[in-house]
């Protein structure tokens, strides 16, 4: 299982001055090795008291404000994020030898982007929405087909499904970005982006961030 990591490691003199053109590149890479869902990312989230839990889910929009998943908003993670906002992301390249792991805190995306996205989705997909109580305890394999067989009969004649209210999108908002490249002896590259404050005198003037290394 111990594997020495070799080859390139990060280039400080030529990292941008905010992350998400890293992780753009970083994200391009992975696609183009044949990572399997290079898009898939464990989210942490944590109750109010701080009891943590994660799992897997997909990214589906990245811009400069953000990472972008979809969800049940009355699942597990949907309930703590609304009851606490602050969560982690982590994206598992390890066939890259690469891990980014972000923090920040989540919102909610505008009912039109969840309603655009939605629309995007297979009428299965969009009928299991419908079907599923996300995180529920259920009695048995039989009542989630009975769902998703009622909701499929409910929505027989109608093509544009409209999105459940309680299904939408959550933008992560990050504070950091950590870019983790493996490297020999286990000397690996950790590089911290930390977004400064922005001045309150300066509406819309872009976000600053600062790099640090951390060790490793
Ligand atoms: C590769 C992969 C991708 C997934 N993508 C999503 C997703 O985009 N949204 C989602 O709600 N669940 C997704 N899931 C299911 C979640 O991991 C999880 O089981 C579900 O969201 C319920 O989580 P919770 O009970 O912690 O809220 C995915 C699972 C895997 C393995």
């Amino acid at each position: 299982m111990r594997r020495q990591y070799r080859g390139e490691g990060i280039d400080v003199g030529a990292m941008p001055p905010a992350p998400f053109p890293l992780f753009a590149g970083w994200f391009g890479e992975a696609a183009e090795a044949g990572l399997p869902e290079p898009n898939a990312m464990i989210v942490a989230t944590a109750t109010p008291d701080g009891r943590p839990s994660t799992r897997t889910v997909l990214l589906k929009d990245v811009d400069h404000d953000g990472f972008v998943f979809y969800t049940n908003y009355d699942s597990r993670k949907g309930t703590e994020l609304t009851a606490n906002p602050a969560v982690s992301l982590l994206f598992p390249w390890h066939a890259m030898r690469r891990q980014v792991i972000v923090t920040g805190c989540a919102e909610r995306v505008s009912r039109e982007q969840t309603a655009d996205y939605f629309r995007s989705r297979p009428r299965g997909s969009r009928i299991g929405a419908w079907a599923s109580e996300q995180s529920s305890v259920v009695p048995g394999r039989e009542h989630l087909e009975k769902r998703y067989a009622e909701a499929d009969a409910g929505f027989a004649d109608i093509d544009d499904i409209p999105v459940p209210r309680f299904w939408g999108g959550f933008r992560v908002v990050p504070d950091t970005i950590e870019f983790w490249q493996g490297r020999e002896n286990r000397m690996h590259d950790r590089l911290r982006y930390v977004r400064e404050a922005r001045p309150a005198s300066t509406p819309g003037a872009h976000t600053a961030w600062r790099v640090e290394r951390l060790s490793p």
